[in-house]
């Protein structure tokens, strides 16, 4: 049974993957946490039962003990992976990290180098490849169903609210962590893994952000709650986003599977802001919804505390007005890979609702998949008999397509066996490499070559 450390107890440190030891004791425990803020602190102490004697404030506090665990999950915000993942390495922790490994080429390479040096498994959360529609595509492709493959085309489809709640009003509002990195490493790490080679070419266009404040509707107050005129109409109002949840009801109620999901959303979205008004206690709770994208919001689970973090904070801000966000409104990328393999990946935000597409063509066949919130699908055509199969695919409901728990598990798997994990630092490298590539491409109007690297 493995034992592990959590260095940042925010939303993924408490409510990703280790939740597997809360409903499967026998998979391992969680002895040791590290968290500045003490009510997340606390939170995390009870639900794992960890001991007020190995809750630290920090995890330079944590690493200067002696090594508690086998391993440490470090979830700490994207501009704070690398130092205390170095960190951990050197004090014998093997660790699962939080993607972006990093946000330039030399600090991923520094932390490659230096799982390699201390000889610890270092693993990047690339949770997608484990998600049950890029399981099976990865399985077709494999078995030479659709012969060797010659495209590739991804599109991840950030929905309009999701944009607003994550790269407009959120952490990652400034392009200093650039979006492509942020949120597609996870992408064009699977566009590397089905190609089946190191990159060698890209480019890439971008679109700047039309939220920002020479856009702003007239009249609009700083935060939505103050009475917008606008809110009516607007898309992004905050307090429609955040107490009705209206919008992302609706993204769920465009879902056709699991059976009656998307209606029970459609349902709800409408009755949801007349039942939380309701006088009677246990029906109110049962509309309370405290977990993302509210938990980002605020820690006071309260409707008085969500009004004010909405009238305070830049979560209730008019989503024209944020002042400091600078992330694209879409970025398109070509590679050629050096099997000759060609992709191309468009990140948008202005999706109705949360999805990615995929499609791969081969020389036997083509492969054409959707993933979204909750369902997914997957067809795969053979062009000799012209025949169309439509591949289960398993709903999931991590958020993630079900790919956290096997992740998690392919990496307490790759521990007890001293093996290398699925999406082993050495093999997440490629991806990062390429978003850094895009970068320089999108602002210097460039085609990068990149040169050929033993992964
Ligand atoms: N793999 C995925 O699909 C996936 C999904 C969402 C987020 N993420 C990544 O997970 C990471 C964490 O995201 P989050 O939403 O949980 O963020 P978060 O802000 O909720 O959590 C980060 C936590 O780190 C804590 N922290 C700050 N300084 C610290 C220190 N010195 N020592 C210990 N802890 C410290 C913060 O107080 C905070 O609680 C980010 O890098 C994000 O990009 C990955």
């Amino acid at each position: 049974m493995q034992s592990g450390v959590v260095i940042g107890a925010g939303d993924r440190g408490y409510d990703a993957y280790t939740t597997l030891f809360v409903d499967d004791p026998s998979a391992g425990r969680v002895v040791g946490v590290a968290e500045p803020d003490p009510g997340r602190r606390d939170r995390f102490a009870r639900r794992y039962g960890v001991g007020g004697a190995r809750s630290f404030e920090t995890w330079q506090e944590l690493l200067d003990e002696p090594r508690m665990a086998d391993f440490a999950l470090i979830a700490t915000g994207d501009t704070q992976h690398v130092e205390p993942t170095l960190a951990a390495l050197e004090a014998g922790y093997h660790v699962l990290l939080e993607k972006p490994m990093a946000l330039d080429d030399v600090d991923c390479l520094r932390l490659v180098e230096a799982a390699d040096r201390t000889g610890r498994i270092l693993a990047v959360c690339h949770v997608y490849r484990f998600s049950n529609l890029f399981h099976r595509l990865h399985e077709v492709i494999s078995s030479g169903a659709i012969g060797d493959v010659v495209t590739i085309q991804q599109s991840e489809n950030v929905a309009y609210w999701h944009y607003a709640h994550s790269y407009v009003r959120g952490h990652t509002r400034n392009s200093r962590v650039p979006w492509l990195l942020q949120k597609s490493c996870h992408d064009l790490d699977l566009i590397v893994w089905m190609a089946g080679a190191p990159a060698a070419k890209v480019s890439s266009f971008l679109r700047p952000t039309q939220l920002t404040e020479a856009n702003a509707p007239d009249g609009a107050p700083l935060h939505c709650i103050e009475g917008c005129p606008h809110s009516a109409g607007c898309p992004y109002d905050a307090v429609s986003m955040y107490r009705d949840l209206a919008p992302l009801l609706a993204d769920v109620s465009m879902a056709r599977r699991p059976l009656g999901m998307g209606r029970g959303a459609a349902a709800l979205r409408h009755l949801r802001p007349w039942l939380q008004r309701m006088p009677v206690e246990p029906v109110r709770r049962r509309m309370e919804w405290w977990r993302w994208p509210v938990s980002a919001v605020t820690d006071d689970h309260t409707s008085q505390g969500l009004d004010t973090a909405l009238r305070t904070s830049r979560w209730g801000r008019c989503v024209y007005r944020i002042e400091d966000n600078d992330q694209p409104s879409s970025q398109v990328v070509s590679i050629s890979f050096r099997n000759g393999v060609n992709a191309s990946f468009t990140l948008q935000s202005n999706s109705h609702r949360t999805m990615r597409y995929v499609r791969v063509d081969g020389t036997r066949g083509s492969a054409i998949g959707h993933l979204y919130a909750f369902d997914a699908d997957l067809a795969v055509a053979d062009h000799k008999s012209g025949r169309v199969r439509r591949i289960p695919v398993a709903p999931a409901f991590d958020g993630h397509g079900g790919g956290e728990r096997r992740m998690f598990r392919d990496f307490l798997g790759a521990l007890e066996s001293d093996g290398t994990p699925l999406t082993s630092a050495r093999e997440s490298y490629e991806s990062h490499r390429i978003a850094f590539a895009a970068m320089r491409s999108a602002s210097e109007g460039v085609v990068v070559d990149l040169p050929d690297v033993e992964h």
